[in-house]
């Protein structure tokens, strides 16, 4: 029984192999390779990309996707998340997607060794399918060679598992990260970092922007969004003609990562990430149920 916890727990050939996939269901109609599948998603965390990509992913290849909408069910109740997941498991779906706030639930869930489990982002630790859909629009921009371009990640890099996930996966790939962040929101971590956005706009070929997480931090580092974006937000004045794929994991904050008139240039490929996202969650359903 494989699970996803974070990249890492792939080899080389399943990434390639995933890359592949979502390849080919981008390009053709899916067969229903999922038909006799049932999976749950469990998302006790809010979401609007992911849960719904892993809905239609399933969807797409045929399976029947069951949403446990924690809000309304026994947890409430105080059941815990053990027994909630014991639960849902005697009801024996094939798979198991879960978001949680805690960074070591998918792991916990996965090491009972009852259904495959699938995350789909835990605290600030990892967010796998978003590193993996991040990965293959990167690819797909760069003809399917990515070794040696570097990637700057811009913001709130300590907050978020995306930068995480993506860090890791990344560096992996054999691609360049370098950080850029105020102090107080970049990671210990062994990575080039820079404070200001100016100092790197020349040498990177990606620029991941991140949502500014500030309702996250316990000590205010910014009066106000307005003071944030004015150093971080990625502009058209900043960017001026330089060929960078921009890229953000969403949910974007307009005019405070991103400014409205660099949403919508070509550069920028955050609806294509999103439907991107699709087909790499076919391909690792595909792996995960099928393939493993
Ligand atoms: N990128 C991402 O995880 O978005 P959601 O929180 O909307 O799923």
């Amino acid at each position: 029984m494989q699970h996803l916890v974070d990249t890492d727990q792939f080899s080389l050939s399943q990434i390639e192999q995933i890359m592949e996939d979502a390849k080919t269901f981008k390009h053709n109609r899916p067969p229903l390779l999922l038909r006799d599948k049932v999976i749950v998603t469990l998302f006790f965390e809010k979401s609007t990309r992911t849960r719904s990509s892993f809905e239609i992913a399933g969807k797409k290849l045929g399976a029947a996707m069951v949403l446990f909408d924690p809000s309304k069910s026994s947890t409430s109740k105080g059941e815990t998340l053990e027994d909630t997941f014991t639960t849902l498991c005697a009801m024996e779906p094939d798979a198991v997607i879960v978001r949680h706030s805690e960074n070591s639930t998918p792991q916990m869930l996965a090491d009972m060794q009852v259904t495959p489990v699938i995350n789909a982002g835990a605290g600030n630790y990892a967010h796998p399918t978003q590193a993996l859909l991040d990965y293959f629009t990167m690819l797909e921009h760069f003809d399917g060679d990515v070794k040696g371009k570097t990637i700057a990640i811009v913001g709130d890099v300590i907050s978020s598992r995306v930068a995480s996930s993506g860090i890791r996966l990344f560096s992996r790939m054999g691609m360049n990260v370098v950080l850029v962040a105020p102090s107080q929101f970049m990671p210990e971590i062994d990575l080039p970092k820079y404070e200001k956005l100016d100092e790197v706009l020349d040498s990177v070929d990606v620029v991941m922007s991140l949502r500014a997480q500030l309702e996250r931090h316990e000590i205010p580092h910014f009066e106000n969004y307005d003071a944030y974006a004015k150093q971080y937000c990625i502009t058209k004045e900043r960017m001026d003609n330089r060929d960078i794929l921009l890229m953000h994991p969403g949910p974007v904050m307009r005019n405070i990562d991103i400014s409205d008139e660099m949403l919508d240039d070509l550069r920028c490929k955050v609806l294509e990430q999103v439907k991107n996202g699709v087909f790499v969650r076919m391909a690792i359903l595909k792996l995960l149920l099928l393939d493993s």
